[in-house]
């Protein structure tokens, strides 16, 4: 999984199924469009997220282009993860890693997931997987999440993952028809070891 041997060759191909306590995550396939459709159609799990419900040929766009990549290869980039149950195979949600600068060693985390499984730590452990892949396998030196100030249920991820609150940016962003304002979370390597297992309730 891990190929930081030079600069040029830093690259993330991760080994897939990846395996946490409870998920199981790999890239999406076809075969996820209702499972996916069934979440990100919904105005109230769009309200938060830079993009509108989708409908099925948005799904499939989708899933030709950005979610088709199951490994990074340069900044600009980014890695779309399905997540699914492993006791059923259940596809709940989808988690993304974003590289953001190979020479600042940037990258940004972000999740997405059916409020049919809400409440159970799911989101957190996919997340902390991510941050695992982006720590661990491609090297980075920094992770952010970015988040809008009433999405609470998301801050609460942030938080549980160990990740810093750097800044609250006041109606930085006029979003969807309102003022938004932006909670910046992050999380240096040197951090990660302190965050490595995530502790027993905040999975
Ligand atoms: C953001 C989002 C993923 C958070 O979902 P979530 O269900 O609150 O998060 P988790 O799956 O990590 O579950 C955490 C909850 O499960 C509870 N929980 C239950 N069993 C648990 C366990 N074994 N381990 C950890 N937490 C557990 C936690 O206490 C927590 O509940 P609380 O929020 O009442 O304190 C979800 O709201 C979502 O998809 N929103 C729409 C998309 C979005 O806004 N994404 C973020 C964009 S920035």
């Amino acid at each position: 999984m891990i190929d930081v041997s030079s600069e040029q060759q830093r690259e993330l191909h991760p080994t897939y199924p990846i395996r946490t306590e409870r998920l199981r995550l790999r890239p999406l396939t076809p075969d996820d469009v209702n499972a996916l459709l069934a979440y990100r159609s919904l105005p109230d799990v769009c309200r938060y997220v830079p993009f509108a419900p989708m409908d099925r040929q948005q799904v499939l766009d989708r899933m030709a282009t950005i979610w088709a990549n199951t490994g990074l290869t340069d900044e600009g980039q980014a890695l779309t993860l399905g997540v699914e149950l492993a006791a059923s195979g259940a596809l709940i949600g989808d988690v993304i890693l974003f590289w953001h600068s190979r020479e600042h060693l940037g990258g940004e985390i972000g999740y997405v997931f059916n409020p049919d499984h809400a409440g159970h730590g799911y989101a957190t452990e996919a997340a902390h997987a991510m941050l695992r892949l982006g720590f661990e396998g491609l090297g980075l030196h920094r992770i952010i999440a970015r988040l809008d100030e009433r999405n609470g249920a998301s801050a609460n991820v942030a938080r549980r993952l160990g990740m810093r609150q750097e800044a609250r940016l006041v109606h930085n962003e006029f979003f969807k028809g309102e003022w938004s304002t932006e909670l910046d979370f992050a999380m240096l390597a040197e951090e990660w070891p302190s965050h490595r297992e995530l502790p027993a309730g905040r999975r």
